[in-house]
């Protein structure tokens, strides 16, 4: 009989704090990606995806409709799927659909987003048990006691892996891997390397909503941490760094601004600007690379026609 239950292990608000203030106080100010999902940061992004600039949703369902017989084969009857950064329910559909699991386990940090996607879930899909976990999966996650024992794959769509640093990417892939267990999966959708014309657009699109979603985590942290950020005295800038082929992403200040966060008053200099994303992008060589460093082995790699996009399968 399928069931739902929901688990809570999200960060308390003094580890968060912590960190934002950890962040502001270095020589390059940064705010970790993580931080731009509340509710409504959550829905900005479910925009981004439909915007004509964001090539990366669109070409990563395209791979899953054009490899769709080669990904039954090889991803048949799973008994758990584990999904990272769960977030929206589109691409989710498709992995339930060809590998019929017994159970799935979204992990996301936005909780109310989560709680409601994976109920709408459950009453898609029935005869799937449906165990929602809201935590930070750059932390080691504690699975439902649930699924232990069940042959597992995990699933990280988006190409959230370019979010991390590269040795923080292989530290993240070796704790999939002992979660998954040896034998288990790993389905990632990991973008590729291009021209900075397609890639910077695509961050920084011209109807505004990629730049409202990064001043969005400027209103999070004031709701969250009571701290008063000036959001509009920010603009958003999204620069393609060819050597390190990573998009860089930054909240600029217009003018001087001071901040109180946590009863400590944090300057920002006029022009200053405050990291808010990496977005590696991986040649295929170089990420079946970083992924065989952390234990796994590529078993097949699928692409679209113009090589811009690829979902790998790798086996712990
Ligand atoms: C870029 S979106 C991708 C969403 C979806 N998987 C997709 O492929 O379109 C990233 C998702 O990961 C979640 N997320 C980001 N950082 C996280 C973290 N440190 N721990 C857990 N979830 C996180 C966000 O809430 C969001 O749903």
């Amino acid at each position: 009989m399928a069931e739902y239950a929901f688990f809570d292990h999200h960060p308390p608000q003094t580890d968060i704090l912590d960190e934002v203030l950890d962040g502001l106080r270095g020589e390059q100010k940064t705010l970790s990606p993580k931080f731009f999902y509340d509710e409504d940061g959550s829905r900005l992004f479910e925009a981004i995806t439909r915007l004509p600039e964001y090539y990366l949703t669109r070409t990563e369902l395209s791979i899953f409709d054009a490899h769709d017989a080669d990904m039954r084969v090889r991803l048949d009857h799973r008994e758990c799927i584990i999904e990272y950064g769960s977030g929206s329910n589109l691409k989710i559909r498709r992995l339930l659909e060809i590998a019929q699991p017994r159970a799935y386990v979204p992990v996301d940090i936005s909780k109310e987003h989560l709680a409601e996607n994976a109920r709408e879930l459950h009453e898609a899909y029935p005869q799937i048990s449906v165990y929602p976990v809201c935590a930070d999966f750059t932390q080691p996650i504690p699975l439902p006691p649930q699924v232990r024992g069940m042959e597992k794959t995990a699933f990280f769509p988006g190409s959230s892996i370019g979010n991390f640093e590269p040795p923080a990417a292989v530290e993240f892939l070796r704790n999939v891997a002992q979660t998954v267990g040896p034998g288990g999966q790993l389905l990632i959708g990991v973008d590729c390397a291009k021209s900075a014309d397609v890639l910077e657009p695509a961050y920084d699109d011209a109807a505004g909503v990629t730049a409202e979603f990064n001043r969005n985590m400027l209103v999070h942290l004031n709701e969250r941490l009571k701290a008063d950020f000036d959001v509009d005295a920010y603009t958003h800038q999204a620069v393609y760094n060819v050597e390190a082929a990573r998009i860089e992403m930054y909240l600029v200040a217009r003018s001087e601004q001071r901040v109180r966060i946590g009863g400590e008053v944090i300057r920002i200099a006029a022009g200053e600007r405050i990291h808010t994303e990496h977005s590696y992008k991986y040649a295929p060589d170089a990420f079946v690379a970083l992924a065989e460093q952390a234990g796994f082995s590529c078993a097949d790699v699928w692409q679209d026609e113009r090589s811009w996009f690829a979902i790998y399968l790798l086996e712990a």
